[in-house]
């Protein structure tokens, strides 16, 4: 008899059954959606990440190479990719960090890389060329200006972030 107290009858196994696989397929069909409403908040916080890349007092007047390591999400893999940037001090001693990406083709420009063009940006792909603050040089391949990082200094240390475009010069 008490056995029966224990029993599970049909309509409860049915209710049981049912609002278990109910709630799993909600589940199922909530999680993209909460997802989808998330991700821009939490790229928002990658995008803003700023990496270390020079100490401001070997910053000068005259463009520099530095190389550094970017930290890239695709998905679930993570890897670290190069990254290049010119940084110089401009007349009012401002800092200004450069992408070295051609805005023709995608080579990589290199500072007083044409002898007869001195202090200039030169790509020798197709020969094109910008001015020190990036500007692209009418009559050459490129017609946009170099891109600019975002930067930051903290501590004596330079930071950079994403490398954003500019207008049509
Ligand atoms: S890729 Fe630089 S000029 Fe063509």
């Amino acid at each position: 008899m008490s056995d029966n107290k224990h029993r599970v009858s049909r309509r409860q196994f049915l209710n049981y059954t049912l609002t278990g696989v109910g709630g799993f397929m909600a589940a199922g069909m909530l999680m993209p959606m909460v997802r989808f409403a998330l991700d821009p908040v939490l790229k928002g916080e990658a995008g803003g990440e700023m990496v270390a890349v020079a100490q401001v007092k070997d910053i000068t007047t005259e463009p520099k190479r530095f190389d550094f390591k970017v930290k890239v999400k695709d998905a679930w893999y993570e890897s670290e990719e190069p990254r290049s940037a010119w940084v110089y001090k401009d007349d009012k001693g401002e800092i200004v960090a450069l992408s070295p990406v051609c805005k023709h083709l995608g080579c990589t420009v290199n500072w007083n890389g044409d002898k007869e063009h001195p202090n200039q940006f030169f790509c020798p792909c197709h020969y094109g060329r910008y001015e020190k603050d990036g500007t692209n040089v009418p009559g050459t391949p490129p017609i946009h200006p170099l891109d600019r990082y975002e930067l930051k200094v903290k501590d004596g240390t330079l930071y950079l972030g994403k490398a954003k475009p500019r207008g049509e010069a």
